[in-house]
């Protein structure tokens, strides 16, 4: 969720706009629930991957990635890097789906990976903006298909396996932001960095309702749509978790004894996205290499080297 990275405070005459004509558009899809399902129903492909890459209890993780980070070197690598060097992380590779959004991208995925879905293939002569509503679609499809999903940014390092936030009984767990309004507040907003989707009616529901959003406004960003959703909707249980576990440049974890994912975020420029994320490797690989007597004291006085460049 790149646009999440922005964070605006959301217009409320349009996000009252969104929701009245959203409102309508989602009641009209749900009387035409049996055309829905053939929509979500032309997925053999998607299905195929996903059944490959799911754990046992039907959960997948997923990416999405396109040349610019998929290549030698570049933003993919560390990512798979963090997975290795991470605390009970490696496993999780072998439930990643990776989606790409360009040729060049989907084939060096290929050559890294088993698990790749060339979102352009399904979904031909799609522009920038087009491929973003198709991952929207995608995500309700995969929900639809009966699957839990873990949506993780690549520039987003695994330090720890996430499992122990998503609790049953939440439909939606995020990593967080915040905020400052007009008067001083501290308001907390989903970053979606990384994010833990249950499949029900209500999360399918959600998707299928961002999904004809997406459709009318191509224009908004992942946030306000993620927000205007969830007023709409109504009856979805979300819980953002503290950015000591789930932290990233805009706001990192103060303590690496319990992080568990930090996200290069605040900073645009791949080049020295990909400068800042070989430095938390670096700094995490330290760590790790310490006696438990030495953790225990970086713990005390701790802060990220990263970012330097960011
Ligand atoms: C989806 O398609 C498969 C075969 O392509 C069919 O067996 C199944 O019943 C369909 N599911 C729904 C919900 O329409
Ligand atoms: C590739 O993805 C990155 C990160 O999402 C984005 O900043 C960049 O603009 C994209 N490049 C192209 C050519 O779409
Ligand atoms: C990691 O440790 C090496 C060796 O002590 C040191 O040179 C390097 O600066 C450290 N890196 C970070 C990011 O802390």
């Amino acid at each position: 969720m790149q646009g999440l990275r922005k964070l605006k405070q959301p217009n409320s005459s349009l996000l009252i706009m969104l929701i009245f004509f959203g409102g309508l558009l989602l009641h009209h899809s749900l009387n035409q629930s049996a055309s829905t399902r053939t929509q979500f129903n032309k997925t053999t492909e998607l299905d195929e991957v996903l059944r490959r890459a799911s754990t046992e209890t039907r959960t997948v993780v997923l990416t999405t990635v396109n040349s610019t980070w998929a290549r030698p070197g570049s933003v993919l690598d560390l990512f798979f890097k963090s997975f290795q060097i991470g605390y009970d992380t490696r496993g999780f590779l072998n439930h990643l789906v990776i989606v790409t959004t360009d040729e060049p991208a989907f084939l060096y995925c290929k050559s890294i990976h088993r698990y790749c879905y060339d979102l352009t293939k399904e979904f031909p002569n799609s522009n920038y903006k087009t491929l973003s509503q198709r991952k929207t679609t995608l995500l309700g499809q995969a929900l639809y298909l009966g699957y839990n999903l873990i949506l993780t940014d690549a520039d987003v390092m695994w330090f720890r396996s996430p499992l122990r936030h998503f609790i049953p009984g939440i439909d939606i767990t995020t990593s967080r932001n915040y905020y400052t309004d007009g008067v001083g507040n501290r308001i907390e907003r989903a970053d979606g960095g990384i994010m833990h989707v249950w499949t029900n009616d209500r999360s399918i529901n959600f998707y299928k309702y961002a999904d004809v959003l997406r459709h009318l406004y191509p224009d908004l960003n992942e946030q306000t749509i993620f927000e205007s959703t969830l007023e709409a909707t109504g009856d979805m249980r979300v819980e953002y978790v503290d950015t000591d576990y789930f932290g990233g440049f805009c706001q990192p974890s103060k303590d690496i004894s319990k992080v568990s994912t930090m996200q290069a975020n605040c900073c645009e420029n791949t080049e020295k996205k990909v400068h800042d994320l070989r430095l938390l490797l670096d700094e995490w690989k330290n760590y790790t290499a310490l006696p438990p007597e030495g953790r225990e004291a970086a713990k005390s006085s701790f802060s990220w080297k990263a970012p330097e460049r960011c």
